[in-house]
């Protein structure tokens, strides 16, 4: 705009076309006041909304068809009623999950606590085992609600957060090419499934104390309906494992009752007992972790630490959006307690229990956190990990293209000064136009003043 006015103003002003052609060009391309002011910042950009359908990946997690989540069970401690969450199968009496190599690859890809920069994760390892078969694409990642200081595990979709460096591989994306555009994503909003679980030490409560000769303290008794040994073979369970049992719940007015596999609970609740060997007593003393002082982890000889927890796990239904690879907004509501079954059975079957007793002795090792935090977010992935095979992932619901673009930019002040500048140039020049024309054409002044223009503007 200001070197078309200046242009303008030179050419009627000067009449002069040398001024025009050898003056202007240099102060727009080569001025060295005009390139200082020069900025180049990266801007990322955004394309329009669309639905989720236009966008690659599939954002959202929803229950597969088939899972009956309108039938009530009407006595939730009547054994044999039903119907059966759709997270289990029956076979010749024996439980496992609906579809096991979804579960097996979750649980194959790890568990991601890495909340804020989604992106920032170096997917291409996952990607390559994805497009192996061996995971799947989606994740069990871990999201922190400050407000409610709740560790959510939700499934999240690897596809829909990849990033690409380059504008190379776009094929895959509905892509609008641009020639400079880097790290190309989507934002998006998605729906899932989270689950949260909070757990206290019982570990006193249910009587568990430290081994002294004679006393055995493997003993425990939560409650009635829940006591045994801690070294046998619990006779419940899939996974039938010594040092681990579980006891699925409701406090029925002040009693505890024992509910149903296809009781619809949410939340639900559930006693736990365990006995890890890991670290020894005297070790956990040494580093002095509290919770073999306050009593919450006892040893239980042979090198043995034993615990008891109660914990309560909730099943939301999630809205959240993904902007740049962080979550922004994340809406859970608690789901039915129909949807919640599916979440609980697997686990209340026994089903994980490996994989959980694997946790709570890194749970017992790890300094920083207590072992019922540990076994709280454990108790959240594994369960969503377990009923894995009941989600499919659908497209979101809306996404939009992401990227960064180098963009020029001269500030604005020293831009609007340069402008008052050319148009005091212009009138300047308009006066030794006149002046010129006023001085009869004499060539003498005409030379002049075209000495002057040009030192006015190069010098
Ligand atoms: C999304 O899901 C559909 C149907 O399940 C599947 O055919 C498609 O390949 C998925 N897309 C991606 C990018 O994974
Ligand atoms: C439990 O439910 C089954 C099937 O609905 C029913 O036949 C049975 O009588 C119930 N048992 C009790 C104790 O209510
Ligand atoms: C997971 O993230 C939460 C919140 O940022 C943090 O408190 C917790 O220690 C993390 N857990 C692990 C195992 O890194
Ligand atoms: C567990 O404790 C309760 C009372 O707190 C008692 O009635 C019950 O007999 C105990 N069970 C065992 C197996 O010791
Ligand atoms: C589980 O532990 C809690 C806390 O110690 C206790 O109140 C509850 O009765 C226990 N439930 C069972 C089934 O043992
Ligand atoms: C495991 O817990 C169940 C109750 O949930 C109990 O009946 C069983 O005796 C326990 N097994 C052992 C070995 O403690
Ligand atoms: C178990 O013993 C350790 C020391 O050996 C002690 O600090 C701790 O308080 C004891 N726990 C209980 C529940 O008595
Ligand atoms: C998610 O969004 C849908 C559609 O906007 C809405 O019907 C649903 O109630 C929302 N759910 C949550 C948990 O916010
Ligand atoms: C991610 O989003 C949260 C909530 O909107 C915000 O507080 C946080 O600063 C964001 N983190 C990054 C790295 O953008």
């Amino acid at each position: 705009m200001a070197s078309f006015v200046l242009t303008v103003l030179v050419l009627i002003g000067g009449n002069s076309n040398l001024l025009a052609a050898s003056c202007v060009p240099e102060l727009i391309f080569t001025d060295k006041t005009l390139i200082g002011l020069l900025t180049v910042e990266t801007q990322t950009l955004y394309d329009d909304v669309l639905p989720g359908s236009e966008f690659y990946g599939n954002a959202s997690f929803t229950l597969i068809n088939g899972c009956d989540i309108t039938t009530v069970v009407s006595d939730p401690y009547n054994l044999t009623q039903g119907p059966q969450p759709c997270s289990l199968n029956t076979l010749n009496d024996q439980w496992s999950v609906v579809n096991p190599p979804i579960t097996y690859r979750l649980l194959a890809a790890g568990f991601s606590n890495i909340s804020t920069n989604f992106n920032s994760l170096d997917f291409s390892g996952l990607e390559e085992l994805s497009e192996e078969g061996k995971i799947e694409d989606r994740l069990i990642a871990t999201h922190y609600d400050s407000s409610t200081n709740a560790l959510h595990a939700f499934f999240l979709d690897i596809p829909s957060l990849e990033e690409f460096p380059e504008d190379e591989d776009t094929s895959r994306m509905k892509l609008i090419k641009t020639s400079s555009a880097k790290n190309l994503g989507q934002d998006y909003i998605g729906t899932t499934t989270s689950v949260t679980t909070t757990c206290v030490s019982a570990t006193q409560s249910c009587g568990l104390h430290n081994y002294t000769e004679g006393l055995s303290s493997i003993q425990y008794n939560c409650s009635s309906l829940f006591s045994g040994t801690l070294n046998k073979i619990p006779g419940n369970g899939i996974d039938k494992m010594s040092g681990w049992n579980t006891s699925f719940y409701h406090n029925d007015n002040g009693t505890p009752r024992a509910i149903s596999v296809n009781s619809q609970f949410n939340p639900f609740t559930y006693n736990v007992t365990g006995l890890i060997n890991s670290y020894d007593m005297a070790d956990l003393l040494n580093y002095g972790d509290p919770q073999a002082i306050d009593g919450s982890l006892v040893d239980a000889g042979d090198e043995d630490i034993a615990f008891a927890l109660s914990c309560e796990t909730t099943v939301y239904s999630v809205n959240y959006s993904m902007v740049s690879g962080n979550i922004s907004h994340f809406n859970a509501t608690p789901a039915s307690g129909q949807e919640a079954a599916i979440i609980k059975a697997p686990l209340q079957v026994g089903l994980g229990s490996y994989v959980l007793f694997q946790q709570a002795s890194l749970g017992v090792l790890l300094t920083s956190g207590t072992v019922a935090e540990a076994m709280g977010l454990a108790f959240s992935q594994v369960g969503l990990a377990y009923a894995g095979g009941a989600y499919t992932a659908t497209p979101g619901s809306w996404g939009r293209l992401r990227w960064d673009e180098e963009i020029t930019r001269i500030p604005k002040a020293p831009y609007i000064l340069l402008i008052v500048l050319c148009f005091l140039y212009a009138g300047l020049v308009f006066f030794f136009t006149i002046a010129a024309c006023v001085a009869n054409r004499q060539r003498k002044v005409a030379e002049t003043q075209a000495l002057l223009v040009d030192r006015l503007v190069l010098g």
